[in-house]
């Protein structure tokens, strides 16, 4: 089966063809992180206009790699595209266009929700041995939200937790900008603390910050407290290396997902560990949370998805709803852009 997925949730412009949930047969995807970068951030009304300019390009272009014909979309079974959550006018650019083609080639629209569409980067171009088994944690880290799951089967999630005031991935963001190293921050944190890491001989050094709700009986996040730790520290020690802070921040950050991944694997004993969403492109989260799994001796094994598959892009939204199809009349599709995990 084939699905055509399309994705505007927030900043970028992407279409994919992937067949049977696994295999990629085309993937665009146009991005507008430049134009943030010049505004320190995304402003929603620039990104909205963007994808209203590239929406139909970056179908064109999928649909030529894989030798569809774009009048009739013979070879397409069904049109999945992220319905929430995200920006309203983002949102609308991709679901009036699946609507339209919907209604154009007669063809199902899979309605999908951006969160848990990026786990599925887990089952994406993956071998048999490397397909995560359930029942699974899944943490969904994102520039805008962060959600532990527990998935018992597709289809069958349960929320355990989330967080309490900033995303990982806004944290990362604006602790960046606090630090002056740039947007987006999460690569230009971790690329600061690259500079900063072979010379720490000892986690101690990794230290500077506190771990907020370390401990907690929740499953919930928290990272406002991180800015005003890491805001106090700079006045103080103004000539403190830029890649050591750089480095703690990181740690505070992959620390408290870990506790709290590492607890919900244990209490629900489950077999896999999914990660996605772009904060999951962190290296230094990926290398800790596997490490921690041999030393915890869990049974369960770490998923992380290829690279190019943890930020925003279509191909999930195609995996997603092939393992979820729950097919729609495109005209009672709408776009929300409060939507939950669950
Ligand atoms: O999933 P995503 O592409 O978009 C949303 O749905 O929000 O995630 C973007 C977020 C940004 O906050 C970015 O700073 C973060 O992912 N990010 C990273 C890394 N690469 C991207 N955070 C930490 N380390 C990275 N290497
Ligand atoms: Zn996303």
């Amino acid at each position: 089966m084939r699905i055509l997925g399309i994705e505007t949730s927030c900043d970028e412009t992407a279409v994919a063809i992937v067949s049977n949930g696994t295999k990629i047969i085309s993937n665009v995807v146009a991005s507008s992180v430049e134009l943030h970068a010049k505004t320190g951030g995304i402003i929603p009304e620039n990104a909205a206009r963007q994808q209203t300019i590239s929406m139909i390009p970056v179908l064109e272009e999928t649909l030529k790699q894989a030798k569809v014909d774009p009048r009739s979309g013979d070879g397409i079974d069904a049109i999945a595209v992220t319905y929430g959550p995200g920006l309203i006018g983002s949102l609308l650019v991709g679901v009036e266009t699946a609507k339209t083609l919907a209604l154009l080639w007669n063809k199902p629209i899979i309605p999908v929700n951006h969160l848990l569409a990026h786990l599925y980067a887990n089952w994406l171009e993956k071998s048999t041995e490397d397909t995560p088994q359930f029942p699974a944690v899944g943490l969904v880290v994102s520039g805008g939200h962060s959600d532990l799951v527990l998935i018992k089967d597709h289809g069958d999630v349960t929320w355990l937790g989330g967080t309490r005031d900033d995303a990982a991935g806004e944290a990362f963001d604006k602790l960046a900008r606090l630090l002056g190293l740039g947007y987006p921050g999460g690569p230009a944190i971790a690329r600061a603390a690259d500079q900063y890491l072979p010379n720490a001989t000892h986690t101690k050094h990794l230290d500077l910050f506190p771990r907020p709700l370390k401990g907690d009986r929740s499953y919930d996040f928290s990272f406002s407290g991180l800015k005003t730790a890491v805001l106090r520290y700079t006045q103080e020690f103004p000539n403190k290396s830029v890649y050591e802070v750089a480095a703690n921040v990181q740690e505070a950050i992959v620390d408290s997902l870990i506790e709290k991944t590492l607890r919900a694997a244990i209490n629900h004993k489950v077999k896999s560990i999914v990660l996605g969403g772009g904060v999951s492109c962190n290296i230094r989260l990926r290398m800790k949370l596997q490490g921690e799994t041999f030393t915890n001796d869990l049974e369960a094994h770490l998923h992380v998805p290829k690279l190019e598959y943890c930020t925003d892009n279509a191909a999930v939204i195609a995996a997603c709803a092939y393992f979820n199809q729950k097919p729609t009349p495109p005209l009672e599709v709408s776009a929300d852009p409060e939507l939950a995990i669950v």
